[in-house]
């Protein structure tokens, strides 16, 4: 099975529950999670998949206790100083998207580093979105462009302001039962196939992650077309249209 070019997206979602099932504090099951992020980083490296976003902490997760708040930012900081190298080593790129300005500069400073020492990564890029809104991501590209004097306001300008070098989803996962998007992506995710499973996050291991792969390759992908089968019989209906 080839990946080429293939762009995963995961709202890891679930930690809190798997945690409370277990009657484990919260931070048991962000610690879980973190776990999961290892494995599965390690298996779109085994795939050659070409990128691979994580949704880390939404805007909308300041709302939590501090806390815990303060707990998934430590986790995040760990994660970076244990990880980089590793990460450098077998070739993935980290990036991160979302807003900076609200993050601890101890944190800032963190992502920094790890993105400038994986820069030359070209086997997977890891682009993990912190303090990151879909919306406001699109609301503040829109914003620019029509500050921007030379450019028309059309779609496809609207895209490069957005993505820059970034690719639209072809798989976007969701873990933890829920069936919404979160103001994830929203427009990379124009056509998207959605996969929805109840597994929790730290229970996200290699065979699900294969599981999600193996339904995304047996989805027909038409991107507002036909079908190659419903194309022909399309064709020959006009054939032999008198
Ligand atoms: C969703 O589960 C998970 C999060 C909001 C935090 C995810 C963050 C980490 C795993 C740690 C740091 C990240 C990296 C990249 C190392 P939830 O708490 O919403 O679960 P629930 O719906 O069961 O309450």
């Amino acid at each position: 099975m080839t990946h080429d070019g293939l762009h995963v997206a995961i709202i890891m979602d679930g930690n809190g529950r798997w945690a409370t099932r277990r009657g484990l504090p919260r931070a048991a099951g962000h610690r879980a999670g973190v776990a999961s992020i290892r494995r599965i980083v390690d298996r779109a490296l085994d795939h050659g998949i070409a990128r691979l976003t994580l949704y880390a902490f939404s805007s909308d997760n300041w709302r939590r206790p501090t806390a815990e708040v303060q707990g998934i930012f430590w986790l995040l900081r760990a994660f970076l100083r244990l990880e980089t190298n590793r990460l450098r080593q077998r070739g993935v790129r980290l990036q991160a998207i979302g807003r900076r300005d609200r993050l601890a500069p101890v944190v800032g400073d963190a992502i920094e580093k790890a993105e400038l020492l994986t820069a030359a990564g070209d086997c997977l890029d890891l682009c993990v979105a912190i303090d990151y809104s879909s919306r406001e991501t699109i609301a503040r590209a829109a914003a620019r462009m029509a500050l921007s004097a030379d450019e028309t306001m059309c779609q496809p300008v609207l895209s490069q302001r957005l993505m820059g070098d970034n690719s639209d989803v072809d798989l976007l996962i969701r873990t933890g039962g829920e069936k919404r998007l979160s103001d994830f992506l929203l427009w990379e995710s124009a056509y998207a196939e959605l996969y929805f499973t109840d597994c929790m996050w730290p229970d996200f291991d290699e065979a699900e992650f294969d599981a999600a792969l193996e339904e995304f390759y047996s989805r027909d992908r038409r991107f507002g077309g036909l079908s190659v089968t419903a194309r022909c019989s399309s064709i020959d209906a006009f054939d032999r249209c008198p």
